[in-house]
């Protein structure tokens, strides 16, 4: 199959704007999976808790989610894409997976970065894996990449797949991604967005550098780090379910659970 990342910069505020542009962008690739960046229609530096709450979106009846399953229909194509997303009075910074029968599931970022805690409610439901046909699919964004413990709970739920909607602004995730999918023998579609966003006196640049990684941890594809591209890369799903190492090992079989007990608890402060 062919999975790909779309890159582009996002304008703050100008959703119509968004939401065309990356809709075109879709409709010119040549994919059968396409992820499109953390916050792609809204942008990401928010100033205020007003300001999240009048641009968020309800999931699946927000006009995004609804413009996403059309195009994913035409096309005849999965697609996953970040949104803000409102669900009563709380707002999560979550990713929607479509596909040309309609709106699969929702994944809400569990690891908030920086001022995100300001205006974003913690994800509260956890890592999902989504059954997609071919393939199991699972979703992170951006700074969940972070720990480990993200991409781990999804391959060992079964995602041959990570969708990796991203706004990234520290230059390591390009090169981590690498260990990240090495160590649980899986694809990852990072989908990075480009520009530098300026509201008030603040600003962040984005680092574009958008990839598919390989379960061999090799770099299939990757956009440059200013360009409004789309990256494809051709990909064996099945190369994601062989978890060998070696004759003598085997990446989940080897794994030794009774001394990893403290991973699953809180830390002693
Ligand atoms: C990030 O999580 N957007 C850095």
């Amino acid at each position: 199959m062919k999975t790909g990342a779309i890159q582009f910069e996002p304008l703050f505020g100008e959703v119509d704007r968004n939401l065309e542009l990356a809709g075109n962008l879709i409709m010119k690739s040549d994919a059968n999976l396409l992820v499109l960046p953390e916050l792609f229609n809204t942008g990401y530096l928010f100033t205020s808790k007003e300001e999240v709450a009048s641009l968020s979106e309800e999931i699946p009846h927000g006009k995004t989610t609804r413009m996403l399953c059309d195009v994913a229909k035409d096309k005849g194509i999965f697609i996953v894409g970040g949104i803000a997303e409102k669900s009563g009075n709380r707002i999560f910074n979550s990713a929607v997976l479509v596909s040309p029968e309609g709106y699969i599931g929702r994944y809400r970022k569990v690891h908030l970065f920086f001022e995100e805690k300001l205006w974003f409610d913690p994800g509260d439901e956890g890592f999902i894996v989504y059954d997609a046909g071919t393939c199991k699919l699972g979703m992170m964004i951006c700074f969940d990449w972070f720990f480990p413990e993200s991409m781990r709970a999804l391959s060992l739920m079964g995602a041959d797949i990570i969708c990796h909607p991203a706004n990234l602004v520290m230059p390591f995730c390009q090169y981590a991604m690498k260990t990240r999918c090495l160590e649980n023998h899986v694809f990852a579609i990072t989908a990075n967005r480009t520009g530098t966003e300026s509201r008030g006196k603040k600003s962040l640049h984005f680092t574009g550098g958008s990839q598919v990684t390989g379960p061999d941890g090799r770099i299939l594809c990757r956009a440059g780090e200013d360009s409004e591209e789309t990256v494809i890369a051709q990909i064996d799903v099945k190369a994601a379910r062989d978890k060998k190492i070696n004759f003598y090992n085997n990446l989940f079989d080897d794994r030794k659970p009774e001394f990893y007990r403290s991973l699953a608890v809180e830390r002693n402060k």
